[in-house]
């Protein structure tokens, strides 16, 4: 009798963990790929300056995780993970970025303290963490979205099985975990990975305000349902058709922050 109350309270702790676990697995799976596949595409002289700037979180890919975590106590970054626009705005590069700051803007500043001979160690070290966390968010299309509803946030939305969710969740994590939870997390990966193989043949910008623009633009397109909030319930089939999209945006986030790191780090001027 007492080895089958252990067995509960085992399974209980184990179930409680796994939820607050989950949690916090929104887009961390989407940032974590983004700088661990960048990793692997760095020059050596790249390498070599990552290395030491992320070996606090554990790895390059961990370290993109922090800025995140980081909002709470540094309440002043908060808007730097995301660039609105309103619906008549659809042109990125005539956005203008609020008092508070916004993703393009952070991601500009945090380059330049990369860049800089005279910013410390940890100056660095944060600004190579934002940096990764940046790309990430500005290749999620809804953290190019409508200041209205906080990007998404209060556009809510029904999943298949009647859990209510929102547009802004939706691309966060839960579209990879649908796909994920299909395929498997490997097989998910595994696709990542071959779409980044295919990418790097293409010409890729190196400038942010073009991502931000891609994003943009699929947030407005019609099968994503967010102009208009004329989605209501989020549909295996729409985590179906959009999954290929968010392996798009996850492959080529990994290539254009693999790119802008080996310039900042190849051609030391
Ligand atoms: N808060 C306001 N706008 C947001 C966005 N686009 N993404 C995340 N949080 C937000
Ligand atoms: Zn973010
Ligand atoms: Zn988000």
């Amino acid at each position: 009798q007492r080895r089958t109350f252990t067995m509960i309270k085992n399974s209980l702790l184990a179930l409680v963990l796994m939820i607050s676990f989950n949690a916090n697995a929104w887009w961390d799976t989407g940032h974590e790929m983004v700088c661990s596949e960048a990793y692997n595409l760095l020059s050596p002289a790249a390498k070599k300056a990552v290395d030491p700037l992320s070996e606090a979180e554990g790895s390059f890919g961990r370290s993109c995780l922090w800025a995140d975590w980081v909002k709470r106590e540094r309440k002043d970054t908060r808007d730097w993970h995301y660039i609105n626009l309103s619906d008549d705005q659809q042109d990125v590069s005539e956005a203008r970025c609020p008092e508070n700051g916004c993703l393009i803007q952070a991601f500009h500043d945090q380059v330049k303290v990369l860049k800089n001979s005279q910013t410390s160690f940890l100056q660095k070290q944060e600004a190579l963490w934002f940096i990764g966390h940046f790309v990430g968010d500005i290749h999620q299309p809804m953290h190019v979205g409508y200041p209205e509803d906080l990007g998404g946030n209060r556009h809510q939305l029904e999943l298949a099985d009647g859990t209510k969710t929102n547009m802004h969740k939706v691309w966060d994590g839960q579209i990879i975990e649908y796909v994920e939870s299909k395929i498997g997390k490997k097989n998910f990966h595994l696709e990542v990975k071959n779409k980044i193989k295919i990418f790097l043949d293409l010409e890729h910008s190196p400038e942010i305000e073009n991502w931000a623009q891609e994003s943009r633009d699929i947030a407005m397109s019609d099968s994503v349902g967010y102009r208009g909030m004329l989605l209501k319930v989020a549909s295996n089939e729409y985590m179906e058709i959009h999954g290929p999209i968010v392996q798009d945006r996850i492959a080529l986030g990994a290539i254009r922050l693999s790119n802008t790191l080996n310039s900042i780090f190849d051609n030391k001027d």
